[in-house]
């Protein structure tokens, strides 16, 4: 049986591929979702890919994963600067946590310097685009290889 494994998005990530191109690149977030399910079924994962603008349905879907998915790919967008509730949620969680940012946070304003999320994840990828989720992903794939 396939692993499930939750991707998680949050605010303004459905504008990828919209918003500061010079930033985030072209690519929109359904290139995302299409390019990390067609790579799950070869790591033999499978995924929920998740977006939303709301903090609150972010911690109900990390909620839902715990005891459910083997691992959490997550993109918190701007409340990865802001949010205790999601690093909350995310000590909720059992299994890895990878931390996500397109962009390179640390060349950027020092506010996206802190990130609460990274006092949980247990790596991170920033600034390689969006192939950082395909990195999470294999990362994902090798910390939960040896579980039944
Ligand atoms: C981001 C970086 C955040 O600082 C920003 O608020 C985002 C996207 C990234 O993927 O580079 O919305 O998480």
């Amino acid at each position: 049986m396939p692993k499930l494994v939750y991707v998680l998005n949050g605010p303004n990530l459905n504008l990828l591929g919209q918003r500061q191109p010079e930033i985030y690149g072209d690519e929109t977030l359904g290139d995302v979702e299409r390019d990390c399910t067609a790579l799950a079924a070869e790591l033999g994962l499978e995924i929920r890919f998740l977006q939303s603008n709301w903090e609150g349905q972010i911690v109900d879907w990390i909620h839902e994963a715990r005891g459910t998915a083997e691992g959490i790919a997550i993109n918190p967008g701007a409340f990865t600067h802001t949010s205790v509730a999601i690093l909350d949620a995310l000590h909720a969680f059992e299994g890895p946590v990878i931390e996500v940012h397109v962009s390179n946070v640390h060349k950027r304003e020092s506010f996206r310097h802190r990130s609460y999320v990274s006092l949980r994840a247990d790596g991170i990828i920033v600034g390689c685009g969006t192939q950082g989720y395909a990195l999470a992903l294999r990362r994902i794939a090798l910390l939960t290889k040896d579980r039944p």
